[in-house]
């Protein structure tokens, strides 16, 4: 049994469900009102079960501390993952010396160096799903088409070959791990459904492939950085990169980097739609970048409303609501006990709406970021890639991929939303992020 400070609020919900509705709802929003109401520390009971939820700047800056390092750790989030992988740990599981190990072995394979000097890289292959879905007088579903383009995009950039015919059967697993694995939304009976079966037999060939291709390739092959030194580890280190484990690293961009970049820019194409002001500096800014043909990462030091509109989304739209983490002893946040093995989220997108960081916070103004205002800068503020030890490994690669991405595709495309007045339907799992109904109208290309 857990002790709890008498102090504590709990939110008040329905019978059995709990706060289970309002959180599946619009978790951003759940979470932000339970601040205002509570305070930083509260506990939220979801269908039976009660957890701690720590939050606000405080609890973001906490993540990156050594007592907020020592306190808390991931592992129990990603151990069904793992057990039904058949693999011994994952970067996300683990913490400490086990984390920083496999850190180091990929750090190089995610970072900006595996997307840096190939731009045009990222910029032909968003042509080809341009060419291919985003025809002139079509009517476009945003975020499955997203999911195709970021699937082709993360193939050949990390793994160094596209695979368009496994989209569906990542976006399977993944759903599917993330809603009953790790956040256990739902119940482990659904790992019977045999449309999950399938998908992860299909995910495990193509980690297959993966590793046989690449170890095939020809010394001319594009660089998969990730995979050959996941591959060298396994080899050279094999404690730290065994067998068993290989499958679900290679496969891990996908995991981490599909839903992720796609409902961001399914959002980021909604922002920019409804804010024709925003929409036509976009436009300017991403002419004026191809106006010189090819591009380098030097030039995307020069697209603000860009940079702007994609921080401004990210603020409005995080994917990662909360970080999940289990407290690993007993420990006091501002005032209040958390007992050893509670549940622990940290609600580290609360502060992306609050007025004290971000005035009128929920304007999508893209003025935001740049000096002198730089709002958010301030301790705590602004966490869309998480924070301390687990903050994103591919967050720079993500800043690059999404900026090209979204500066070719305004650049040739006259995109249009249902209706001027158009609310964006929403959905929360497995990703928060538009629905699958949102599409958009493609009147024309502005630049064949
Ligand atoms: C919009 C884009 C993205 C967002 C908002 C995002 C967000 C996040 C967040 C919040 C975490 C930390 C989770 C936690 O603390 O429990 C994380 C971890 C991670 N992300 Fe991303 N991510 C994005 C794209 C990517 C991409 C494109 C990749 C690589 C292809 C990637 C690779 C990773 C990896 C490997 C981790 C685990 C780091 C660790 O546990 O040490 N992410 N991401």
């Amino acid at each position: 049994m857990t002790t709890r400070s008498a102090a504590t609020p709990v939110v008040r919900g329905l019978p059995v469900v709990g706060s289970a509705l309002r959180m599946a709802k619009d978790p951003a929003r759940f979470f932000v009102d339970c601040y205002r109401e509570h305070g930083p520390v509260f506990r939220v009971n979801v269908l039976g079960r009660e957890q701690a939820v720590i939050a606000g700047a405080e609890a973001a800056e906490f993540l990156g501390t050594k007592e907020g390092r020592e306190s808390l750790r991931s592992w129990e989030f990603w151990s069904g993952l793992v057990d039904e992988y058949g693999a011994t740990r994952t970067i996300s599981g683990e913490d400490g010396p086990a984390h920083k190990e496999l850190r180091d072995i990929m750090r190089r394979g995610y970072s900006r160096e595996a997307i840096a000097d190939r731009l045009d890289e990222v910029v032909a292959i968003t042509d080809r799903n341009i060419d291919r879905t985003w025809r002139p007088g079509a009517t476009v579903p945003v975020l499955r088409s997203m999911q195709a383009l970021v699937t082709d995009q993360l193939g050949e950039l990390l793994t160094g070959m596209s695979r368009p015919e496994y989209v569906h059967d990542i976006r399977l697993a993944t759903i599917y791990i993330l809603n009953v694995l790790v956040t256990r939304q739902r119940p482990r009976l659904m790992l019977r459904d045999p449309r999950y079966r399938r998908a992860k037999q299909r995910v495990a060939e193509l980690s297959r492939k993966m590793i046989e291709d690449r170890n095939r390739a020809a010394a001319d092959a594009p660089p998969a950085i990730l995979i050959d030194d996941l591959l060298r580890a396994n080899r050279e280190n094999p404690a730290a990169m065994p067998d068993q484990d290989l499958m679900i690293s290679v496969t891990g961009p996908y995991v981490a980097g599909l839903d992720t970049v796609a409902n961001t820019i399914a959002s980021f194409v909604y922002a920019v739609l409804k804010h024709p002001a925003v929409l036509a500096r976009v436009r300017a800014e991403a002419d004026a970048l191809f106006a010189k043909g090819s591009i380098t990462e030097k030039d995307l030091r020069g697209i603000p409303a860009i940079r702007g509109a994609l921080m401004e989304t990210m603020r409005l739209y995080p994917i990662a609501v909360v970080q999940m983490r289990t407290a690993t002893r007993d420990f006091t946040f501002e005032g209040h006990r958390i007992a050893a093995g509670e549940t622990v989220y940290v609600g580290t997108s609360v502060p992306h709406f609050l007025e004290e960081f971000y005035p009128d916070p929920m304007r999508f103004d893209i003025d935001r970021y740049e000096k002198p205002r730089a709002e958010h800068l301030q301790a705590g503020a602004y966490s869309p890639y998480g924070r301390g030890q687990h903050v994103c490994l591919g967050k720079t690669l993500a800043d690059v991929q999404m900026l090209v991405t979204m500066a070719r595709m305004f650049h040739r495309l006259d995109m249009r939303l249902p209706s001027p007045d158009y609310v964006l339907a929403r959905k929360t799992t497995p990703t928060p992020g538009p629905a699958m109904s949102f599409r958009v109208r493609v009147d024309g290309h502005r630049h064949p």
